[in-house]
């Protein structure tokens, strides 16, 4: 399929990875006198026009915070409301195999009902070989648990024999998270206003730019991705090094 947008800055200057917050959707209804679920609908959609504009613009890897181990706290109508549309989006992705997107899902699986923990796994197995692009949809999803999950795993091998202290590396703490097989994030972008990081990716954001503005999910478009992308660009990347 031809492309349909040129990325806002070369090639070899855009992030590889951009994890987003897709945060302010409460807000963006309230604003419209409507119930917060619906600002849930609005930002579903955002989400899926963003996923398709990532995709034309050539971004590899690219990260959705959807629900966090936290969010279950919400009430419950909006728990379901959340709920029902990822299983709606999860069996639409079968409409966008155009789009070469590989699937992964961020999260503890166990968490959710059994019809959507078997979305989830379908989806994975079923976009497994796609490689023009890898989605992280992050759902139940919480960046300590990640981590804590990860050393028990490592532990659990020190103790059995099958690894020795000395082969705990970053690399093998990597290996052990839910990105595996993902690069570390680049750009982490957070609409909506708030400037915090919400458990969100905290070992693979040690390097990454961070990008906050105030337009609310719902209304973060292709323009808002352009935008970070080209203040992405403009920065000087260290490592720590000089
Ligand atoms: C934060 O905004 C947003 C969420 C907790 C949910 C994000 C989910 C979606 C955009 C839709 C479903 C996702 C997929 C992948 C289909 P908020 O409600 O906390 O906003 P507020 O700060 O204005 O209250």
């Amino acid at each position: 399929m031809a492309k349909k947008h040129e990325p806002p800055v070369p090639q070899d200057m855009m992030p590889k990875h951009i994890a987003i917050i897709m945060d302010g959707n409460g807000r963006w209804a309230k604003k419209r006198g409507m119930p917060r679920t619906y600002g849930h609908v609005q930002g579903a959609l955002a989400f899926r026009k963003l996923l398709r504009y990532a995709n034309d613009i050539g971004i590899k890897y690219i990260s959705f915070y959807a629900f966090s181990t936290e969010n279950w706290k919400r009430p419950d109508d909006e728990v379901h409301a959340l709920m029902d549309l990822m299983r709606k989006y999860l069996k639409e992705a079968y409409d966008h195999f155009d789009l070469r997107t590989r699937f992964v899902l961020l999260g503890d699986e166990d968490g959710f009902e059994s019809d959507l923990r078997q979305q989830f796994i379908d989806i994975q197995k079923d976009t497994d070989d796609f490689e023009k692009m890898t989605a992280g949809i992050a759902a139940n999803y919480g960046s300590r648990h990640e981590i804590t999950s990860a050393v028990k795993q490592i532990a659990q091998q020190v103790k059995s024999g099958a690894l020795q202290l000395e082969d705990i590396t970053e690399d093998l703490i990597s290996q052990h998270l839910y990105t595996k097989d993902m690069p570390d994030v680049d750009l982490m972008i957070r609409p909506g206003g708030e400037q915090r990081i919400s458990n969100f990716l905290l070992w693979q954001c040690a390097y990454a730019e961070f990008y906050f503005c105030d337009t609310l999910w719902p209304d973060f478009d292709s323009k808002e991705l352009d935008k970070a992308i080209v203040e992405f660009a403009k920065r000087t990347r260290r490592f720590g090094g000089l």
